[in-house]
């Protein structure tokens, strides 16, 4: 079938980047010495299958064609662009990183640019394909399968390189949305695996919106959420290259809350005593109460609720009374 094919030539692709970052001048001198720079092991390049694109604007097509494989199918994957009678390789230069399915089938790639005062983005991914829908896929979630059910927990964070990181020190129930928001589909392959998702966000303002809008999501799963936000300028990639395995885990149990703690304090800080601020934090937080679907876990947010903001539960009883009302 069609897709069977764009499976192929995507793993072809992969061997293909991986065999240039390991064997060929180029890939060694450029894209090794910038994965050493990150301080990513040879271990863990073969884990992630991580890999070269030179910078000749068709090696990978040359070498795809040479394969066998049709151009209509190369240009279907997004990794050879067709333009008139040209044809050019979509990643130039980058290092790349696979990007696989639940069963490991690789979709599509992440590559990231070397130098950081190019105008080009930083991160191009492969376009949406038959095999490739971004909404629907966790980086690294092929990986981290058997580890998020035994550890009954989900560590999701921003980017690849947070993946790659954590599981280097030793904690592999991560993934990656990879920069995009989170989406119901991604939330739904998680829950295949645990009920608990604790989000890890850069510790910048984007970061943190983007956490936010996350949660109610996973709660409208009916999932439990927690989140750990890291030190301004940090990600779990810098924290995690910079600190022991140890450190990494009490950093992570010292600071990871509950929701309605993380948004409570988060919104209060911003509101401070003003009272018609603190009682719309109140009904964000209700809010986000009136999402989860089981009523008996929504009484005890509540309660909990209650406790952090110092207000009485029938208040908040009727607030949420009203939400539902209002969603129905
Ligand atoms: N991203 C993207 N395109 C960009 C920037 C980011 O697709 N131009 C996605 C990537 O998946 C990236 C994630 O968003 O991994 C998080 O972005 P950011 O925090 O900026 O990058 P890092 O993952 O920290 O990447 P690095 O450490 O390599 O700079
Ligand atoms: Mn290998
Ligand atoms: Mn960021
Ligand atoms: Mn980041
Ligand atoms: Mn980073």
């Amino acid at each position: 079938s069609e897709k069977e094919s764009l499976y192929l030539i995507s793993e072809f692709a992969r061997d293909y980047f991986h065999r240039v970052l390991l064997e060929e001048e180029e890939g060694k001198a450029i894209g090794g010495t910038y994965f050493k720079e990150r301080g990513f092991t040879a271990d863990t390049i073969e884990k992630f299958a991580l890999g070269y694109s030179p910078q000749q604007w068709d090696a990978f097509t040359l070498a795809a064609k040479e394969k066998g494989y049709q151009i209509d199918l190369l240009e279907k994957t997004g990794l050879t662009i067709v333009r008139e009678d040209k044809q050019f390789d979509r990643f130039k230069g980058r290092v790349m990183f696979p990007i696989r399915s639940m069963s490991g089938r690789v979709l599509g790639f992440g590559g990231r640019i070397l130098s950081s005062e190019k105008k080009a983005a930083k991160y191009l991914n492969s376009p949406e394909s038959p095999i490739y829908q971004k909404s629907k896929v966790l980086y690294g979630i092929y990986q981290a399968k058997q580890a998020i059910a035994k550890q009954d927990n989900c560590y999701l964070v921003e980017g690849y390189t947070d993946v790659i990181q954590m599981n280097q020190r030793g904690l592999e129930h991560v993934v990656a949305s990879s920069g995009t928001a989170l989406t119901v589909e991604q939330i739904r392959l998680v829950r295949r695996l645990t009920n608990n998702i604790t989000l890890l966000f850069d510790g910048d303002a984007a970061g943190i919106r983007a956490s936010l809008r996350g949660v109610d999501l996973i709660l409208e799963q009916g999932m439990n959420v927690r989140i750990c936000t890291f030190p301004e300028g940090e990600d779990p990639d810098s924290f995690a290259r910079n600190n022991t395995l140890d450190q990494l885990q009490d950093y992570l149990s010292a600071n990871t809350q509950d929701f309605i703690r993380f948004k409570t304090s988060l919104l209060l800080q911003d509101s401070g005593n003003d009272p018609h601020k603190r009682g719309q934090t109140i009904r964000d937080i209700v809010q986000s109460i009136s999402k989860v679907p089981d009523a008996i876990q929504r009484e005890v947010y509540i309660q909990e609720c209650a406790r952090l903001m110092d207000i009485s539960e029938e208040v908040l009883f009727n607030s949420l009374a009203q939400q539902l009302e209002k969603s129905r």
